[in-house]
């Protein structure tokens, strides 16, 4: 199916605002209290979100995308650094969340679509992503966009009462400084 027949023509793509932080938080609320997919097991607050915001400005290799429709903020798409020392700003870890009644439509790749168009002109030359298993919607997701495994982390987080594997998956983005490709 081509992933846009499936979402309305009034969904728009955009960097995230504060407008935007209640509903974020929600959803993302909604996978911490009832699901693995994100190790966070408290509730995080408004305010803990808009530092998170405040982290992902509209330019640069830290993003945040919105898709929203009449107000309603259907889900979002973020990168973020990958690891807090130097030499891994290259990298970057992405992820998608969708509104639980707005997945199985196509949202998530229009979403990681427009994220990858905005990182193609940032210095940024790898994608990472770590997936909580099982998670077949998300692992077709991230191979459809190109991303590779690159190893399990087993029973490496505990949630209800549960040590759970993750899956991390790599993706190659930039060409290397002297604009040959890179090898992957
Ligand atoms: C994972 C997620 C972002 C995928 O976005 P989506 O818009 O729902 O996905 P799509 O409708 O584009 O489907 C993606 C693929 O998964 C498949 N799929 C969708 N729902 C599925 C399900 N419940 N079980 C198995 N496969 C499923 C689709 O057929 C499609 O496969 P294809 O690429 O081979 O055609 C979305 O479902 C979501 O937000 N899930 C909850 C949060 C989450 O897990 N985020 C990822 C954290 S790593």
């Amino acid at each position: 199916m081509d992933q846009n027949t499936a979402v309305t023509a009034g969904t728009r793509i955009r960097p995230g605002t504060e407008s935007h932080l209640k509903q974020l938080t929600d959803i993302y609320n909604h996978y911490v209290t009832g699901t693995p997919v994100t190790f966070d097991i408290e509730p995080v607050t408004v305010e803990e979100r808009r530092q998170w915001l405040a982290g992902h400005p509209a330019t640069g290799r830290h993003r945040l995308l919105v898709a929203e429709e009449a107000g309603i903020v259907l889900g979002y798409a973020t990168s973020g650094p990958f690891r807090a020392k130097q030499a891994y700003e290259t990298s970057v870890e992405t992820s998608v969340y969708l509104a639980p009644e707005h997945t199985g439509r196509g949202l998530g790749g229009m979403l990681y679509r427009a994220l990858f168009e905005a990182l193609a002109t940032e210095d940024v030359h790898r994608a990472y992503a770590g997936i909580t298993q099982p998670n077949e919607a998300s692992m077709r997701l991230h191979e459809r966009f190109g991303f590779r495994p690159a190893g399990v982390l087993h029973e490496v987080g505990r949630k209800f009462g549960t040590y759970w594997d993750v899956a991390w998956l790599e993706k190659p983005l930039r060409q290397g400084p002297t604009g040959a490709p890179d090898v992957v």
